[in-house]
């Protein structure tokens, strides 16, 4: 037997993408599934930055880069960050990853270690907890609390935090809730923070899928960098989830440290995507505007389906792609003998009596929900809302 490193044993395999490997199966076998576990943009890459791309293989840019990026697209980056968030970096200041999930590798692996504590506040999305794992330091979940729209009061917080707490999370708007933090409780987070030596890690892949409020980044608060990481990617604003381009902005010191990390693990971002990227970010921006507005229209359409349904929880998304409602209202039932108990055994369910492909919230640490992806056409959402109906018709029987 080849022997396999003690940390990965406790790394559970990622939910989000195995229910998608699972609805291709069944469609690979001529079932009609309906899936609406997918986390990715339904879109096409847009035409023009496929042709940068192209243009870019032709002349030959199909070598390896700097660790850290290319400085033309640093530069693009700096001016998106300027643009869009009034925010000034300098090229020490940045690093372009292969994708959001590396910048958050790069800075966890770069910052934690064994006895540390990061709060993960609770849903979260599934990669945090299992790269904290990684990094051998311990993740601290603070619940946020769902009636009032998953805020959470400074306060509490602090109760969670200790002399081992290095780094906190955020991710707004949410993978798996939509949801946006509050102004007032990010500002008087940064307070928080700041006293006590505290990176705050912002995880702003969906910036540019929000839709009834203006997105403000973590540094537009109070424009100090010090203790401040924001984390952004190319994967969902411009649908190019399997180009691998994201990038972070932060302290000098610590993008330093995450270049290190990024240097002994992919050496590089591809050198095309960041080539492609360049024209991306510095380009025409209407298409990210038509895709924020379809998703919109889909985001009204699922809430206002699914909020007049009895008995199910939800809070109004304000960005990202998916609805995470409550259905523990439906638990406790029998089913062909079984017992729905819980977000896997009730997400079973649907997937092998109705085809309909969802993601069980234990997934984010919440077992009462289910996440629903609107990332997907609205012919397949109608069919997915009319199965769910008809499943929780079913399960009361
Ligand atoms: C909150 C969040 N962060 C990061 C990522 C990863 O993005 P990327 O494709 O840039 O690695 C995802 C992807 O689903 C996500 O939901």
């Amino acid at each position: 037997m080849i022997k396999t490193a003690k940390r990965l044993r406790n790394i559970i395999p990622s939910v989000t993408t195995e229910m998608m490997i699972k609805a291709g199966e069944l469609k690979d076998q001529g079932v009609d599934v309906i899936d609406l576990s997918i986390g990715e943009p339904d879109f096409p890459t847009p035409e023009l930055i496929i042709e940068y791309a192209v243009t870019a293989m032709k002349e030959g840019f199909t070598k390896y880069t700097n660790f850290d990026g290319i400085p033309e697209l640093k530069d693009a980056v700096i001016t998106k960050f300027k643009r869009d968030n009034g925010i000034s970096y300098s090229r020490e200041e940045v690093i372009i990853t292969a994708g959001a999930k590396q910048a958050v590798f790069n800075a966890l692996m770069a910052t934690l270690e064994e006895g540390d504590e990061v709060i993960v506040l609770v849903p979260y999305w599934v990669a945090y907890p299992e790269i904290i794992k990684l990094t051998g330091a311990t993740s601290v979940f603070v619940p946020l609390d769902p009636e009032s729209g998953y805020s959470r009061s400074v306060e509490k917080i602090e109760s969670y935090v200790t002399n081992k707490t290095v780094a906190i999370i955020l991710n707004s708007p949410s993978n798996p809730t939509g949801a946006l933090l509050e102004d007032s409780f990010i500002r008087d987070l940064i307070k928080l923070c700041s006293n006590n030596n505290i990176l705050i890690i912002s995880d702003e892949t969906y910036e540019q899928i929000v839709f009834d409020r203006k997105y403000k980044s973590i540094t537009a608060y109070d424009g100090d960098i010090s203790n401040k990481l924001t984390i952004n990617s190319m994967s969902k604003t411009y649908s190019m989830t399997g180009w691998r381009l994201g990038y972070a902005a932060g302290p000098q010191q610590l993008i330093k440290k995450m270049v290190q990390v990024q240097a002994q693990t992919t050496s590089c971002p591809n050198s095309i995507a960041q080539k492609a990227s360049i024209d991306a970010i510095n380009g025409d921006q209407s298409i990210v505007i038509e895709m924020r507005e379809e998703y919109k229209k889909r985001r009204d359409f699922v809430y206002s389906e699914l909020s007049q349904i009895p008995d199910i929880f939800l809070h109004k998304p304000d960005g990202a792609l998916f609805v995470f409602p409550d259905v523990s209202g439906y638990y406790g039932f029998n089913q062909n003998g079984k017992t729905i108990d819980n977000s896997v055994e009730f997400s079973e369910f649907l997937m092998d009596q109705f085809k309909l492909v969802v993601v069980p919230g234990a997934a984010f640490g919440c077992d009462k929900n289910i996440r629903i992806s609107y990332a997907t056409s609205m012919p397949i959402i109608i069919e997915g809302i009319h199965r769910l109906k008809k499943a929780l018709i079913k399960i009361r029987d």
